[in-house]
């Protein structure tokens, strides 16, 4: 076995990380094989996606009129009978995607019988004459089935429905009509086998419910956001229908638009715009990679994108087709996110060929981003689209610090792709840090202006302030806390607000609010933010689907979104809004890959004050898992799994000064043959142990009484 001992020898690395001096070189001998992991998927009971593609209410919401036995529509089991003027709705318990069938049996004639269908995500937009809405003014038309004698209708494709947990059978003639076997066809991740609906390849949990129903709820409304890319919106209404629009009566809907090529692409929100939006993407993203990891969704979803890139400015597109061709806007930031995108699918992915045919993409994107930047040092933003906030343009701090965080991981990718000829990223890159701090930075209210248009404006953004902080952009630690504090002071009953979007609570921006306070080391900053937003409100609030996130609302709890006039229209599964999904398993339970596919990984879990905190997710070379347990003083238990042949670290942050020791031992086999490591906590806020081999691990950060 001697010769499997020193191919098998890890060189652990530890660093301090005030003087970032080395203070060990350590060999570790490990014994046996490679620990073989279970695969078994945990935690099957929180998730959402239904395990059959047919699906059937599984309550009745309300009846009006005469419906006998309505509940016998409830789980298939029987049929219930319509009479007269009636209308009966059902719930299906959360949100779902499809398309709508029923048998039926009345001794009306030809063309006198009717049975109408209507759909709406919250229980709010329940109506008698239609569905909620996707256009920017009215509501969407019900589906009418003529009807006589006994048979079997079924909705076309193209009036499948996005998104919807309640719908209502209505009943207009004077006859009988029996109706059996109401049920849904669930036509959201078409790429999936159907004994593979609930496949998922990553796991979350911890001691606190309703938390893990919030990472289940964001895992499920990426899958509704999954769709067949021949269902996308056709923008029908796009230039003849804007939100001052008086609109009469019910507007026909349906959804036919090829949007992306492959078996299916995500998309912002299933019931609309069902189109392919970068900045939603950004969020999207990385809590499909911990909940499904389905890659192939996303490359299809950025290829849409990528296609339209203009050949003559190298400008990406505000939204995928027919959007970007309908409305030829350019996007400062969502064209970002694009390249944001390129380089999320290859971490996440490793797929070094697709980073290598779309690295020319990717630098002539960024050097058209480049070009904004000013004498200042700064970009100066000329048009306003964004995520729908007012006020985005010259040196905007969002717009800023999402270019230097692309600019930094332009660098990465250079270097991965050995390019040499982009080093004046990094010098733009330190000119944006540079003028950003200098210009503003406000130091009385311990955020950043919007931007140094004079008069200086008092408005300190979500969006710019909370990506500062992921950017790392800001120049201390101290000045992460600073931020991540005033944000939080700043909070509302409903949530954290973004005064850059009028009275709005933004889940999308309020997603990187959450890493902003974990990069700040301010977990339990995280941790309040997603059980008041995301658990009591987007979860437990009734008009809520109990299921899947919504776009935006009011910071006074109503249902309204500023940008929008049209209520029903608001989008109740949005990807955008899943950001605790991805954040509770990145930085909860602290399991990141920080290289291509995970070949280099940090284990750093930030539990603010959650007990436990488990995850696990697969990439391209593996299982990794973590299990993460609260101990004494602030100390933390934690037990790991990474692949063979993969590198990382383990980073515990605790308070300066204090003293205590962090053990790491290697586990392998049955025996539990261990090698121990034992350092002593400096006074730093970080103790680090790189150079770790994948495999199997303990690891213990001991806090001596503070
Ligand atoms: C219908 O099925 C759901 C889910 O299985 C269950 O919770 C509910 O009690 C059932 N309802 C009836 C009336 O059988
Ligand atoms: C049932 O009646 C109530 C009260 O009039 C109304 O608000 C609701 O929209 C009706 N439901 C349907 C499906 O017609
Ligand atoms: C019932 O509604 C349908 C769809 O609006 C309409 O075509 C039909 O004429 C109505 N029937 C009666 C009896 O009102
Ligand atoms: C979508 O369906 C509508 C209504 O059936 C039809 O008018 C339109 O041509 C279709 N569009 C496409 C792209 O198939
Ligand atoms: C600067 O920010 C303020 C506050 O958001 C906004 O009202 C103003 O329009 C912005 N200036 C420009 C040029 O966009
Ligand atoms: C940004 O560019 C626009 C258009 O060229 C110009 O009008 C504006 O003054 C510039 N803003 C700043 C802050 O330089
Ligand atoms: C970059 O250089 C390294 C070392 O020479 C080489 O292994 C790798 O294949 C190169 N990558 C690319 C994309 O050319
Ligand atoms: C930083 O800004 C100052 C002026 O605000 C300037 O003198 C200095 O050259 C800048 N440094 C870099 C690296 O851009
Ligand atoms: C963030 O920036 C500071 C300098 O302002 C630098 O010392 C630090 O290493 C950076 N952190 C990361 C994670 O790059
Ligand atoms: C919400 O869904 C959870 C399951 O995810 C269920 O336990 C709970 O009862 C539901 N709440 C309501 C109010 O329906
Ligand atoms: C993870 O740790 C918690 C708390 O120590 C424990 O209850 C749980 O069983 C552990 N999970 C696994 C899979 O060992
Ligand atoms: C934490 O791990 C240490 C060993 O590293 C062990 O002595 C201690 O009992 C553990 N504490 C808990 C609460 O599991």
């Amino acid at each position: 076995m001697r010769e499997f001992w020193s191919y098998d020898v890890a060189r652990i690395y530890l660093f301090s990380r005030t003087n970032c001096s080395m203070l060990f070189t350590l060999f570790v001998l490990i014994l046996c094989y490679l620990s073989s992991m279970t695969s078994a998927v945990r935690y099957t009971e929180y998730i959402l996606t239904p395990s059959s593609r047919t699906l059937y209410p599984v309550s009745v919401y309300n009846i009006n009129g005469t419906v006998k036995n309505a509940a016998g529509l409830v789980n298939s089991t029987a049929a219930a009978t319509f009479t007269g003027q009636c209308a009966a709705t059902y719930d299906f318990g959360k949100n779902i995607a499809g398309i709508v069938s029923f048998d039926f049996n009345t001794s009306g004639d030809a063309g006198e019988t009717h049975i109408g269908i209507s759909f709406t995500e919250s229980s709010l937009w329940i109506s008698s004459e239609g569905c909620d809405a996707t256009a920017d003014a009215g509501i969407d038309q019900a589906l009418w089935f003529e009807i006589s004698g006994a048979g079997h209708r079924q909705a076309s494709k193209e009036h499948q429905r996005g998104g919807f947990r309640y719908l209502s059978v209505y009943h207009n003639s004077t006859d009988d009509v029996r109706l059996s076997n109401l049920s849904v066809h669930f036509t959201a991740v078409p790429q999936k086998r159907e004994s593979d609906l609930q496949a998922y390849t990553g796991f979350f949990h911890t001691n606190d419910e309703q938390l893990n129903r919030v990472w289940y709820a964001g895992a499920y409304t990426n899958e509704l956001c999954t769709i067949d890319p021949t269902a996308g919106d056709a923008l029908n209404y796009l230039g003849t229908i804007n939100s001052s629009s008086t609109i009469n009566s019910p507007l026909p809907w349906y959804l036919n638009y090829t949007i992306a090529t492959g078996a299916s692409v995500l998309v912002d929100g299933a019931k609309r715009d069902r189109l392919v939006w970068p900045g939603d993407m950004s969020i999207a993203v990385p809590s499909i990679f911990v909940s499904t990891n389905d890659l192939s969704t996303v490359r299809n979803s950025l290829d849409s994108l990528l296609r339209l890139q203009n050949s003559s400015t190298g400008a990406l597109p505000y939204a995928g087709v027919p959007f970007g061709q309908a409305m030829p806007v350019f996007s400062f930031t969502y064209h970002l996110y694009s390249l944001i995108g390129i380089y999320d699918y290859y971490l996440y992915s490793g797929d070094e060929a697709y980073l290598a045919r779309n690295w020319e993409r990717f630098k002539f994107g960024l050097n058209y981003s480049i070009s904004f930047i000013d004498p200042s040092g700064m970009a100066n933003v000329t048009t306003s689209a964004d995520w729908l906030r007012f006020g985005m343009g010259a040196h905007n701090i969002e717009a800023n610090a999402i270019l230097y965080h692309t600019l930094n991981l332009g660098a990465t990718l250079a270097n991965v792709m050995n390019d040499t000829t982009v080093s004046a990223w990094s010098r733009y890159a330190a000119g944006i840090k540079n003028a950003t701090n200098a210009q503003l930075w406000d130091p009385d209210a311990n955020l950043y202006r919007d931007n140094d248009t004079t008069p200086f404006t008092e408005l300190h953004p979500q969006d710019g302030n909370a990506w500062a902080v992921i950017s790392n952009l800001t120049t201390s630690s101290a000045q992460n806390i600073n931020i991540s504090n005033a944000l939080a002071a700043r909070w509302g009953p409903y949530g954290a607000p973004a005064p850059e979007a009028a009275a709005t609570v933004s889940p999308f921006i309020s997603g990187f609010e959450l890493q902003a306070h974990y990069l700040a080391g301010q977990a339990s900053n995280a941790v309040r933010l997603m059980k008041l937003m995301w658990g009591d409100f987007m979860l437990d609030d009734p008009r809520m689907t109990n299921s899947t996130f919504i776009e935006g609302y009011s910071t006074n709890g109503d249902l309204h979104y500023a940008p929008y006039s049209n209520d029903p229209r608001i989008s109740h599964a949005h990807g955008w809004a899943t950001g605790p999904t991805n954040a509770l398993t990145f930085y909860a339970a602290g399991l990141q890959v920080t290289g291509a596919a995970g070949r280099t990984w940090k284990i750093s879990p930030m539990l603010g004050g959650l007990a436990f905190a488990e995850a696990g997710f697969q990439s391209p070379l593996g299982l990794f898992e973590i299990n993460a347990t609260s101990v004494e003083n602030g100390g933390l238990n934690v037990t790991f799994n990474t692949p063979a042949q993969t590198t990382g670290s383990v980073i515990f942050a605790h308070q300066t000064g204090v003293r205590g020791h962090v053990i790491v031992s290697k586990v392998q086999g049955g025996t539990r043959l261990t090698k121990r490591v034992t350092i002593s906590l400096g006074g730093a806020g970080t103790t680090e142990i790189h150079g770790l081999r994948g495999g199997s691990y303990e690891a213990s950060l001991i806090v001596h009484q503070v």
